[in-house]
């Protein structure tokens, strides 16, 4: 049987955390085998906030070079930057003309990241959810693992296709989301009722892929946690709930094991130890970051070879889709 596929995006923006790391790029990297594989780096999705073009740039290398050091094979999986496939802004304007405006206006990130910016807000950022369905159904995708920040978009991306199919007859697939049961909302060290996040700067909200030992340590020693003793998952504690799910998904353990383990120990044995489990977590992914960025042009090497093995898929699709909408093509000879 064929594998399915699954397609996934992330931004090059801010410093990746381990929120992205355990809802996301680890099981990225978990389920290489299984599925086929196809994640890109959504650089226009990107720009639909202020973005200064050369931190922007260096953003995306950084990205993908964490990404493949954090185990993604361009061997089995594919990688590649948005912005290097037309196609995806291509099939977003086409598809921007058969979502409603209703639906649009219902998407609670826009309202969520528009009331930041008040009237800065540009209409990119209105539209972000078209250039995600465009993303996904350029390549008749199967599934798409994202945390549940992302589920409604997944959502708004099944009912363009089934509109346009309905109208067209069968053109795109329609796409599932995956959700991942733990880990899919990873909270803020510093305030965990709301989200941990790339665009909170504050230093001791994340941590960060790239951050020192000592670094890890501080930050986790500062989490906000509450002013009880038990060491218990309980998600109306959330502060101690939340270190112990991330120590859950990276020690691999059960709960109960956890809880065992903790048994008449306080909070402060939970950071320290919870610490030492993302320093050594993070180590072979930081080392290996160190080794490929010593050569900068592989970086570009991979990035070229990613766009190249998408672009066929995603032209064949825009292609059939303009010829359906009625998009006049020019004959040849
Ligand atoms: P973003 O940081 O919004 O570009 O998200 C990149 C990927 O990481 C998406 O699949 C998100 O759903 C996921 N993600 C972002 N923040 C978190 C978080 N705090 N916990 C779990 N997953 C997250
Ligand atoms: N909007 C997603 C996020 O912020 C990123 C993204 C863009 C994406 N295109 C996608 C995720 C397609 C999954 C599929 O997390």
């Amino acid at each position: 049987m064929a594998k399915k596929r699954v397609f996934s995006g992330i931004q090059p923006t801010g410093n990746i955390h381990i929120g992205n790391y355990l809802g996301a790029i680890s099981r990225w990297v978990a389920t290489q085998k299984e599925y086929e594989n196809i994640f890109c780096i959504v650089d226009l999705h990107a720009i639909t906030v202020p973005q200064d073009p050369t931190e922007l740039k260096s953003k995306t290398r950084e990205l993908l070079g964490l990404l493949l050091a954090a185990g993604i094979d361009p061997d089995m999986s594919t990688l590649f930057v948005q912005s290097h496939v037309k196609e995806h802004a291509e099939l977003a304007w086409i598809l921007n003309c058969f979502i409603p405006m209703g639906w649009m206006q219902r998407m609670t990130q826009f309202k969520e990241k528009s009331q930041k910016q008040k009237e800065q807000v540009s209409v990119g950022l209105f539209d972000y959810p078209a250039l995600m369905a465009s993303d996904i159904l350029l390549y008749d995708t199967d599934l798409v693992p994202v945390g549940d920040d992302q589920k409604q978009h997944v959502e708004l991306t099944r009912d363009v296709a089934q509109r346009f199919n309905s109208i067209y007859g069968p053109t795109f697939k329609i796409p599932e989301p995956l959700i991942p049961q733990v880990g899919a909302r990873i909270m803020g060290l510093d305030d965990p009722t709301s989200k941990m996040s790339k665009s909170e700067d504050k230093p001791s909200h994340a941590v960060h892929l790239l951050d020192t030992p000592d670094e890890i340590l501080n930050k986790i020693r500062r989490a906000t946690t509450d002013s009880q003793k038990e060491v218990k998952f309980d998600e109306s504690r959330p502060g101690i709930n939340n270190l112990l799910v991330i120590y859950e998904l990276f020690s691999h353990k059960s709960r109960q094991e956890i809880e065992d383990h903790f048994a008449g120990k306080g909070y402060a044995e939970v950071k320290n130890e919870l610490a030492e489990l993302v320093i050594e977590g993070l180590r072979p992914l930081q080392e290996r970051y160190k080794e490929l960025t010593e050569d900068p042009n592989e970086i570009d090497r991979l990035m070229e070879k990613g766009a190249e093995k998408v672009k066929p898929v995603a032209a064949a699709k825009v292609s059939e889709v303009k010829e359906k909408v009625g998009l006049a093509r020019i004959c040849q000879g």
